[in-house]
């Protein structure tokens, strides 16, 4: 079977993060925030593979060599949740260009519903940073990754704050993802599919149910 490497980021400010928007009292803006700060942490972590290249740079006393990495993933935040993950991305990767997928769950069966797709329709190897803040039963990442797969990828990289082992295994067995970068593998998914702790629905905690 094809691995994919799995990196649960391990450090007492994410984890003080992750705890912050578990936590049912915490209001909308500081969700947001949490999640903005956390998914910087992911993202970070997410881009350590990327390839550099040298470029010569001039400091105010000489010149010396710096690097600029050599071809910045295509984010692809999926809708809606995936959307408060996407600034820090594009903060930390400012030159890169983003494409959205637009995939809801449906609430009986737990099958994604595709509604949106911006990814142009050849990567030409351009590697891919996909963000979505819930991986639970794992469809709509697996739908998005399927998605990507058609479209000549380079290395498709996960990037999750929270994940469930059951969803970890599904993008494990498909062989499509290369890295999945997440704050946590939580015990189990509930009987509505629902990832246990968790945190609640991301997507209504960030953007609320209007
Ligand atoms: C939630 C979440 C993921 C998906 C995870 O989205 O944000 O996209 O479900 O579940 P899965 O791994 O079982 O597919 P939801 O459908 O609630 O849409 P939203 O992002 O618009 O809130």
């Amino acid at each position: 079977m094809p691995c994919m490497d799995t990196l649960v980021v391990d450090h007492p400010l994410a984890a003080q993060l992750l705890t912050r928007m578990r936590d049912e009292t915490t209001d909308r803006a500081g969700f947001r925030q949490a999640s903005d700060e956390l998914a910087g942490m992911l993202v970070y972590e997410a881009a350590r593979g990327l390839e550099t290249e040298t470029i010569r740079v001039r400091t105010p006393l000489t010149e010396t060599d710096g690097t600029r990495i050599a071809r910045p993933p295509l984010v692809v935040p999926v809708l809606r949740a995936g959307l408060g993950m996407l600034g820090p991305a594009i903060r930390l990767l400012p030159d890169t260009d983003t494409g959205f997928i637009g995939v809801s769950r449906n609430e009986e069966t737990h099958e994604p519903e595709p509604y949106m797709n911006s990814v142009p329709d050849d990567l030409d190897g351009r590697p891919v940073l996909a963000l979505d803040p819930m991986l639970a039963t794992g469809g709509s990442m697996l739908y998005t990754c399927e998605l990507l797969a058609e479209r000549n990828p380079g290395p498709i990289t996960v990037a999750c704050i929270l994940a469930a082992p059951e969803g970890v295994e599904r993008l494990a067995e498909s062989g499509l993802v290369h890295t999945l970068v997440t704050a946590s593998i939580d015990e189990r998914l509930n009987e509505d599919a629902f990832i246990v702790p968790g945190l609640g629905d991301a997507g209504d905690r960030l953007f609320g149910t209007a």
